[in-house]
């Protein structure tokens, strides 16, 4: 099914319908409408007919790309059909079907050192919900320090009201780092620092930020660069948790800076902010919405770092069709009424996360990504060459792929001619390039991407 075009994209009919749904708030946003019952494997095609090559996969959402068979079959499952029909609230309620998805990823997809999950429903609600982990489990700590109740129902009533009228909400912080997407809920986003247009008018935590060290590429070439702003980014988490000590329940984290342009950091630098998060009696959370389920070439990102112990909170989104965390033993706050919601456990989606997760294993498309991967950025690397006044930094791990252009403005065009050419690709930071193929996506796929890219700057130079 390679890119074919009958129209200009957008193209006629495509306009008309994206005069429609205006009620919906957002769709101004909107870049296409798409038919999706013809829409196959990597490739999305349009109201007009035209097949577009998608190397974005929805900001990262989809994993095995449009009208997977087993995908379909799980959607169209008794499972899904009765969970659909029939809501429940998990935490209270729930069937088999549920059971049986939270068992599977405990036995097989679970990182390594958790000890328990948490589901609701998007990558924001979930680094919510991690975070309000570490505030529980850091004030029940304070409290049993202070020789009060670590349950705060066994508190005095003047405390308990005190609680209720907002006289006694913690004062600890949770570190961030500078360019980190967490999410747009009000806690999430006093983490996240990727654009002001997020938080304008907006309440925000005063939490403190350290700066991200965001690695240059080549790493051969830049070992000294890389190495001062990775001492420079622990001098200054060093000096914060220093100020705030005592007083920090987390330090969250992103295994690759994803919204905030493609930045990396060194699985050293990682191992130093542990042991540093750890000595200061905070969690450590690590966010792998955008990084988790297989785009890295491991099912978790974070399992390319070797840390030296499992992470406190893993926080899953995106791919996984749910968002949640996963918990080490310390932050499993199980006492009733502590983190519930209405939806937590969306059974319908349990059963399309479980079908991924299959499907990713049988398979076999850790291996894959993890070749076409490298492919795919030593393409990069070429195309870099050729270009150098347009394209550098090429960088990527597994499907998580970028390169930075000169301006905004000419990386806003480059994605636009590229679309326009039958192949979409996103944009991240302020003048990067995102790629993110859905796993299946095979070489035959990247070298027409590669093709229309090529073609692309050509126009540009
Ligand atoms: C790292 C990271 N965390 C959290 C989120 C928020 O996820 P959602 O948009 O599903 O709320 C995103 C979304 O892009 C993300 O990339």
């Amino acid at each position: 099914m390679p890119i074919s075009l009958a129209t200009q994209i957008p193209g006629p009919r495509t306009r008309e319908a994206l005069e429609r749904g205006r009620f919906d708030m957002q769709a101004g946003y909107r870049a296409l409408i798409i038919d999706d019952e013809a829409s196959h494997g990597c490739y999305l095609v349009d109201l007009d007919g035209n097949t577009i090559l998608d190397m974005f996969s929805s900001f990262a959402l989809g994993a095995l790309g449009y009208n997977h068979p087993r995908l379909l079959a799980a959607a169209r499952s008794e499972a899904v059909v009765r969970a659909l029909a029939n809501p429940t609230s998990t935490p209270f309620l729930t069937t088999h079907s549920w059971l049986d998805f939270v068992d599977r990823v405990a036995e097989r997809w679970a990182p390594p050192g958790m000890h328990k999950m948490y589901c609701v429903d998007a990558g924001g609600e979930a680094v919510e919900s991690a975070i309000k982990a570490a505030y529980i489990v850091h004030g029940e700590r304070k409290r049993a320090g202070a020789g009060k109740p670590r349950d705060p129902l066994e508190l005095a009533p003047a405390e308990q009201q005190a609680i209720l009228e907002n006289r006694a909400g913690s004062k600890a912080v949770v570190v961030s780092f500078g360019g980190a997407f967490h999410g747009r809920g009000l806690g999430p986003m006093s983490a996240t620092h990727s654009k002001p247009i997020h938080k304008a008018d907006l309440p925000c935590f005063e939490w403190p930020v350290v700066p991200f060290p965001a690695s240059r590429f080549p790493l051969e070439d830049n070992l000294e660069a890389n190495a001062a702003s990775e001492a420079a980014s622990l001098e200054a988490l060093a000096a914060v948790l220093a100020k705030h000590s005592g007083n920090v329940a987390a330090v969250l984290v992103e295994v690759v800076q994803c919204e905030g342009g493609d930045r990396y950091a060194s699985p050293d630098f990682f191992r130093t902010v542990q042991k540093m998060t750890r000595a200061a009696g905070a969690a450590l959370i690590l966010d792998e919405v955008q990084t988790g389920v297989g785009v890295t070439g491991s099912l978790w990102a974070h399992e390319q770092l070797a840390l030296d112990e499992p992470p406190d909170m893993v926080v899953f989104g995106k791919k996984m069709q749910l968002g949640g965390f996963f918990a080490g033993e310390r932050y499993d706050i199980s006492q009733f009424g502590r983190m519930y919601q209405t939806r937590n456990g969306d059974r319908a989606r349990a059963a399309i996360a479980l079908a991924t997760l299959e499907a990713i294993e049988e398979e076999r498309l850790l291996t894959a990504v993890r070749t076409q991967g490298e492919y795919f950025v030593e393409q990069l690397r070429e195309l870099a060459a050729r270009h150098p006044t347009l394209v550098s930094q090429p960088r990527g791990v597994g499907f998580l792929l970028a390169f930075d252009m000169p301006t905004p403005e000419l990386r806003n065009t480059f994605l636009v001619r590229a679309r326009e050419k039958g192949v979409m690709a996103s944009y991240t930071g302020t003048r990067s390039v995102r790629l993110r193929p859905h796993l299946i996506t095979t070489r035959k796929e990247i070298d027409e991407a590669l093709a229309v890219f090529g073609a692309v700057l050509d126009e540009l130079v």
